[in-house]
């Protein structure tokens, strides 16, 4: 199937408080965002039309720009409110919806102290992230690794900190695997490029504590649906000479849900019970046909 330009769609996206025509949605060359990753966005998904934790989004969406030490000019309420409509508008029930804001063109040296802030959220029709999910994915080592929270601000989901995760894919599907396992700066294991991990043995899940990379939404929601069925987690370092011993792994994100991992390098995994229990699980909640927890 040829790719379509994500700049050359049909529709309209919302900026700064209005719908403009797809393809007039345009920022300055000289945009302190693009040179010096000044941005913060969201990855979200619609399910029958209804965005999955759309609040917990756009709060963390706010709390991102502030630790960047920018203030959107739009409260949550009116984010929550763009964002229906701009859900509305495309007709989607399927969609992942984009949300970004990011420091204009006022001034374009490392200080940026005047630059408007902006912010667009753009949806589009989203299927499967990963195809025929319970196969599991193969994923390599990254040689990068996530930086300590004294070298960046990792609770942000920062477009900065995107760079290394995109060299890690782009090195991992070079090989032929789908993603690569990223180690945090300690050696620890830390996550996917765009997922965080969660390993199984013995009947219990092991989850990397997430101190250097994002707490993620989908991530607590996989926590939260593992508990509502009684099964342990242990949130703690986790180490890689330990993969090995582990029998399941899954990865969790917003585009990636619940994705079971085949391998790891040398290391290879079952997709077993409890995977394609949390895996349903997901689908029966996000789809508003799991009424409990998370
Ligand atoms: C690097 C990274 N880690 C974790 C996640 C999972 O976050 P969430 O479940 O909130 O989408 C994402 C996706 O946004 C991500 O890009």
């Amino acid at each position: 199937m040829a790719l379509i330009p994500y700049d050359d769609r049909d529709g309209h996206i919302w900026m700064d408080g209005e719908f403009v025509p797809w393809r007039e949605t345009k920022v300055h060359i000289l945009t302190h965002g693009l040179h010096y990753a000044s941005a913060v966005f969201e990855g979200e998904r619609a399910y029958s039309g209804q965005i999955f934790k759309s609040l917990e989004h756009s709060e963390r969406l706010h709390n991102s720009a502030g630790i960047l030490g920018f203030d959107i000019p739009f409260t949550v309420e009116q984010i929550e409110d763009a964002k229906k409509e701009v859900l509305a508008r495309s007709g989607l029930e399927s969609a992942y919806v984009r949300a970004i804001a990011w420091r204009g063109s006022e001034m374009m040296g490392v200080s940026a102290q005047n630059n408007t802030i902006h912010l667009a959220i753009a949806a589009w029709h989203w299927g499967d992230y990963f195809a025929d999910k319970m196969k599991g994915i193969r994923m390599t080592h990254a040689q990068w690794k996530r930086p300590s929270p004294e070298t960046a601000p990792c609770e942000s989901k920062a477009a900065g900190l995107y760079m290394i995760c995109t060299m890690s894919k782009h090195a991992a599907e070079k090989e032929g695997y789908q993603d690569a396992l990223m180690l945090d700066w300690r050696g620890q294991v830390a996550e996917a490029t765009g997922a965080n991990i969660f390993f199984i043995r013995d009947g219990a899940i092991h989850t990397p504590t997430p101190d250097c990379f994002l707490n993620g939404i989908t991530r607590r929601t996989a926590i939260g649906l593992a508990k509502a069925r009684q099964i342990e987690v242990v949130e703690r370092a986790i180490f890689p000479d330990e993969l090995s011993t582990f029998s399941e792994c899954f990865i969790t994100g917003t585009a990636a849900e619940i994705t079971p991992v085949a391998e790891i390098g040398e290391h290879t995994f079952k997709p077993g019970q409890i995977t394609g229990a949390l895996v349903e699980d997901y689908e029966r909640l996000v789809n508003g046909k799991l009424l409990t927890p998370a």
